[in-house]
């Protein structure tokens, strides 16, 4: 289809059906739109809006955020996910804090970490009005649909050819509506389940629908099975309901949040016990869960004991945290552990 054309078709439909009252679009900056597209980028719209308001109150500015410490950042990411984001937004942000102006160019904000290419082109677009294509998860499968790109967009033969698409297809003028019109058409008809043919505004030339092909396209990742890691989680949890936890290494999985201790087995949790407590209270040990990461599942039992603890040596890693004191950084898991407390 014709750029100018395709183009037109979405950024009519957008007027009448795009989303215009998320809160990032209440002011725009390249701040708030950086913030915005690092929470999105493994995340649901629904579920980022109140983690971004509260980040946003809490960080107005790249200055507040550049000066906060780490861990009040990873406090108000817990829950969210993908803690990386979170670090890298704190590293980026005392760099941008330490520059005169927001970087406003591809290669300037695909130095910053966690900043890819299409997180830069959302930026780009949509806070400096520049015309920079995106792809993200929605507009791929809008393009590979529409112009009926086979296989699964994450291999970088597929990749490269979205690219293209996208870059093809972007407008020079409109680019932040257009940008916002794709992800909002890819999130709001284009859906993977269950797509709203009937709604589009490109379904005359789409080569999927006009094919039937709208279920097969885009292919699916292909599956590997995932490799399985087995943990025992100590909760060790006072009379007072003070729970006793450490807080993880900066590197590796849920780095820098505070966690239950973590062993290998049920004999190493209690060895651990000991070392703690000097004996071993009666304990319960909780039914298998499972919580999967990207690369991995993790089967982890809980081994729960009540107990007088106050004669634990408090280290610096080290903390009780009373049962109402939900302003740790803690791991979806281990947070919904605690809940049910
Ligand atoms: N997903 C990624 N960026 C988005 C945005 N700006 N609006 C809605 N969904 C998005």
């Amino acid at each position: 289809m014709d750029p100018i054309d395709f183009q037109n078709y979405i950024l009519e439909w957008a007027v009448l059906e795009g989303r215009k009252d998320l809160p990032w679009q209440k002011p725009v900056s390249p701040y708030r739109v950086w913030v915005s597209e690092v929470m999105l980028q493994q995340t649901q719209v629904a579920t980022v809006i109140p983690y971004f308001q509260q980040f946003i109150k809490a960080f107005p500015d790249v200055q507040s955020l550049a000066s906060a410490p780490l861990d009040t950042v990873l406090t108000l990411w817990s829950g969210l996910g993908y803690y990386a984001r979170a670090r890298h937004l704190h590293e980026s942000a005392k760099v941008i804090a330490a520059g005169d102006t927001f970087p406003n160019t591809l290669p300037a904000l695909m130095a910053l970490p966690g900043v890819g290419r299409s997180t830069a082109g959302a930026i780009l677009s949509i806070a400096c009005g520049q015309s920079a294509p995106i792809l993200d998860g929605n507009v791929k499968r809008v393009l590979s649909r529409c112009f009926g790109v086979l296989g699964w967009p994450g291999d970088s033969t597929v990749l490269k050819e979205l690219w293209q698409l996208s870059t093809f297809y972007t407008p020079q003028k409109e680019a932040a509506a257009y940008t916002q019109a794709m992800m909002d058409l890819g999130a709001m008809v284009c859906k993977r389940r269950q797509p709203l043919c009937e709604q589009c505004p490109v379904k005359v030339s789409c080569i999927a629908f006009q094919n039937n092909q709208v279920n097969v396209i885009p292919a699916a990742k292909p599956k590997v099975k995932l490799p399985v890691k087995e943990k025992i989680f100590l909760m060790l949890v006072s009379d007072e309901r003070e729970v006793f936890l450490i807080k993880r290494p900066l590197k590796g999985i849920w780095a820098g949040l505070w966690c239950l201790p973590e062993f290998s087995d049920l004999e190493g949790a209690l060895n651990g016990c000991e070392d703690y407590l000097g004996f071993v209270p009666v304990y319960h040990l909780q039914a298998l869960r499972r919580h999967t990461f990207s690369h991995y599942h993790l089967d982890y039992q809980v081994v729960f004991m009540q107990t007088e603890i106050k004669e634990i040596v408090l280290e610096d890693s080290v903390c009780y945290v009373p049962k109402t004191d939900r302003k740790l950084g803690l791991p979806a898991p281990i947070k919904r552990l605690l809940n049910q407390l």
